[in-house]
């Protein structure tokens, strides 16, 4: 087995990081360099103030960074000096051209690849750790192999990235699996051994998975698509809930007591956002319109569909709750990021709500633990989602204090699932919201009844309202008991 001593990772952002940082420290004979063309990025590494905040990273990343973990624009020497090289780059939707708005952009992985052809000498292992289409690294070996020097080889694996946003470390410490995909020969079977004995420092060789390169490119995008569709599912159940006194919460818990189907992912919410699951599913869309399987790309598409539905309908219940007009009414969101545990802003579902109520007219108090009040901005600012700048800054207030910015508020909605939301004051915000005060708890985490106690019209995705103003507003002649 080849024995890999130096690794560089092009990327540093939310994989490269804390997948190389924790390579690093479970790896402690292996020089692991992280290098990223974002000057920023790597002096934000290279500082107290890491660029993403992950539980646990910062721990890491003080303890092995300038011993074996290095932060780095010096992107010639780490992939010349490197066995391995991981692309950990960015593979957004296409936003131009063939496939807009649903194929996924390969320019920076291309790149990527053309500047290790340029720079290589000798052998290298060449990673996809990106989330890419199937068959993308038969396209990143046709470009090593048209620009390479005649003394360089290479073999190019798959190894995609399952880490979950808010629970990265721990998913990369304890994973359920680690799949590794390669060429079905001998050397490209002697590249995966090598790859999988890295990760056999901490990962129990049962859960390390070899596949063909295809498989373990395909299985990526089968699992967020299975992710994201299980969401979706539930979220579809909720609305029926909604039409029919049945509620989502006791649907959830009988259909994930059978072992087949398992309890979790169950939760009725407003949506899946992130980085990930919009983006893989519609390239497995796109995937699929291109082989000619329009039956299966529209299988999926609906996935998506039923995901801006959710968050539409969240918006249309606050704005129909509230008489019917949000104009010029105080609404706060509590949460911005797209999940509890991350700064990430990347397709959260809290930027359509805002955007929906912005549309009405609404002025949005905005707290978020996590994400900065210029990251808020930068998302509600866009032109895709509000009309012009002037606009957004005109109906939009951050707070830092989530007292403060529900002071005044006609209605609450909660966006974000932070555990800290659970235990705040509410007798303290219902006394400084008017009357009638409204919560809209889109991600199911508050005390229920406790709320209701203590006078607030409280409404969950898939739960009919208790007797309340609400329930006379949504169900006026049933009486669902
Ligand atoms: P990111 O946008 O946070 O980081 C990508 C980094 O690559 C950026 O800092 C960018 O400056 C850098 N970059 C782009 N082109 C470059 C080049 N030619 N040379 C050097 N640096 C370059 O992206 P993120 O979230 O880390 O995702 C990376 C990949 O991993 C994507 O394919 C994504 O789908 C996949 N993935 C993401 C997960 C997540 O939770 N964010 C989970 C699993 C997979």
């Amino acid at each position: 087995i080849m024995k890999v001593k130096k690794i560089c990772c092009i990327g540093a952002g939310y994989v490269g990081g804390p997948t190389c940082s924790v390579m690093a420290c479970k790896c402690p004979d292996i020089q692991v360099t992280v290098v990223d063309l974002n000057k920023a990025r790597i002096n934000a590494w290279n500082s107290d103030q890491l660029p993403i905040y992950e539980p646990g990273l910062d721990e890491i990343v003080q303890k092995h960074r300038g011993k074996n973990l290095f932060f780095s624009t010096n992107i010639d020497d780490a992939i010349k000096s490197a066995d391995l090289i991981f692309i950990s780059v960015n593979t957004p939707t296409k936003t131009y051209g063939i496939g807009k708005g649903r194929a996924a952009d390969l320019k920076y992985v291309e790149s990527c690849a053309r500047h290790i052809a340029a720079v290589s000498t000798g052998f290298k292992i060449v990673v996809e750790k990106s989330t890419v289409p199937v068959r993308a690294a038969a396209s990143i070996s046709s470009i090593l192999s048209s620009n390479k020097q005649s003394s360089t080889s290479y073999q190019v694996l798959s190894n995609p990235e399952f880490l979950a946003e808010g629970t990265a470390v721990e998913n990369l410490v304890n994973p359920d699996r680690v799949l590794i995909g390669g060429e079905k020969s001998p050397e490209g079977n002697a590249a995966v051994d090598a790859l999988a004995e890295i990760y056999a420092n901490w990962v129990d060789p049962e859960k390390i998975i070899k596949t063909n390169t295809w498989s373990s490119e395909l299985s990526k995008l089968a699992a967020n698509a299975f992710l994201a569709q299980r969401i979706s599912s539930i979220n579809s159940m909720s609305a029926i809930c909604e039409a029919t006194g049945a509620d989502v919460g006791e649907v959830a818990n009988a259909v994930g007591k059978d072992s087949r189907i398992g309890n979790k992912f169950l939760q009725a919410s407003i949506g899946f956002g992130g980085s990930c699951f919009q983006k893989d599913v519609l390239n497995l869309v796109y995937l699929c319109e291109a082989l000619n399987l329009p039956e299966v790309a529209n299988y999926w598409q609906q996935v998506i569909e039923i995901n801006n539905y959710q968050r539409r309908r969240f918006a249309n219940h606050i704005v129909s709750s509230l008489y019917n007009t949000v104009y010029g009414k105080q609404i706060t969101l509590l949460g911005f990021a797209f999940k509890k545990d991350t700064g990430d802003t990347r397709e959260s579902s809290a930027i359509y709500v805002a955007k929906y109520l912005m549309d009405e007219g609404a002025n949005l108090k905005i707290y978020d633990p996590k994400v900065p009040s210029k990251q808020i901005m930068v998302e509600l600012e866009h032109p895709t989602i509000s009309e012009c700048p002037e606009k957004a800054r005109e109906l939009i207030d951050v707070c830092d204090d989530p007292y403060v910015a529900c002071q005044g508020a006609h209605a609450i909605a909660v966006c974000t699932e932070w555990d800290m939301f659970k235990t705040l004051d509410f007798e303290k915000i219902f006394n400084s919201m008017l009357k009638p005060a409204f919560i809209f708890d889109g991600r199911g985490i508050l005390p229920y009844e406790k709320l209701l106690d203590i006078g607030f019209e409280v409404l969950l995705m898939g739960k009919c309202p208790r007797e309340t103003v609400l329930r006379k507003q949504y169900f006026p002649s049933c009486n669902f008991k």
